[in-house]
């Protein structure tokens, strides 16, 4: 558990690190100093051999309400611009290699909703609250939103939801392809869902795990063709670990697989 003023971290079953949004006063909005400490948590788990999936979540009202409005309102272009605004949160998407399990539970508005897309998988509960309303603070989504939700919905919706600025409920999300998994019930539920599945990706080989997000991420940026002579190759790669020779030989002898993570 570190020491943090706008997250708490924990490690609530073996190989799964937990991240919980924690600045209940302003339902969890995304300032500053929050993702620095997010950014410097993730890196710690991902960071840590003992840790194979990583979960972020909110509170039961709250994953994140957006970006602080407050501490955007007097923000110059050249400030925004000079300091490149919003960019420190590409992190997670950029540079994290362990699987991470968005767990949303009430608001995930504007980078909110942005922070949850940039998870690798999202479950949520059936009343969680999506949406992307910048337009309504005369703006757009500004760490993603326009890119990843028009992936995940595809265009005329996505469309519709950033210019209106319309929420969207857990259960569309589940229905839409947003969310892998729409918990019935509250918080407890849903992070018992994320738990299963964190655990289940912990248990695998970390090679194998890492390689399979890379593979599954690259189809984002590829064409097809490129996508599938990527897997490929890196599918050949793996022959050149011990953890493919235990995993077959494994099977082969009928014996649970080991794992190196080698
Ligand atoms: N930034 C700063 N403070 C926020 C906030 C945000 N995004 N969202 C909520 N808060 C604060 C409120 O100001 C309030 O603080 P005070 O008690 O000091 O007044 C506190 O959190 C509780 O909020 P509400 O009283 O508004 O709670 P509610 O239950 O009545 O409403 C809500 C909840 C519908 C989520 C409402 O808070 C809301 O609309 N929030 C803003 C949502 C939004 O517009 N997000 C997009 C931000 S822009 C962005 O994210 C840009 C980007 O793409 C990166």
């Amino acid at each position: 558990t570190g020491s943090y003023e706008h997250i708490l971290t924990s490690t609530p079953k073996p190989g799964v690190g937990l991240i919980t949004l924690n600045r209940p006063k302003a339902l969890n909005a995304l300032c500053t100093p929050l993702f620095k400490e997010l950014n410097e948590a993730l890196s710690n788990y991902d960071n840590d051999k003992s840790i194979g999936a990583i979960i972020i979540t909110g509170s039961e009202k709250a994953f994140a309400a957006g970006a602080d409005i407050k501490e955007m309102a007097p923000l110059s272009f050249s400030a925004a611009y000079s300091e490149n605004f919003i960019a420190p949160w590409s992190h997670l998407a950029n540079s994290i290699r362990t699987p991470v399990i968005a767990a949303v539970s009430g608001y995930a508005l504007g980078g909110g909703c942005e922070l949850a897309l940039m998870c690798d998988i999202l479950y949520c509960t059936e009343t969680a609250t999506f949406g992307q309303p910048e337009i309504k603070l005369g703006t757009i989504p500004g760490a993603g939103g326009s890119q990843r939700l028009t992936r995940a919905v595809g265009k005329s919706k996505a469309m519709e939801l950033i210019l209106t600025g319309k929420n969207f409920s857990g259960k569309e999300a589940g229905e839409w392809g947003v969310a892998a998994k729409v918990v019935p019930g509250g918080k407890e539920e849903l992070l018992e869902q994320a738990y299963k599945t964190a655990e289940t990706i912990a248990s695998y080989s970390r090679v194998a795990v890492v390689a399979g997000k890379e593979v599954v991420n690259k189809s984002q940026e590829l064409s097809l063709k490129e996508g599938v002579e990527y897997e490929r190759r890196l599918f050949h790669a793996l022959f050149g670990s011990k953890d493919q020779k235990i995993g077959m030989t494994a099977f082969a002898e009928k014996k649970k697989a080991e794992w190196s993570h080698e």
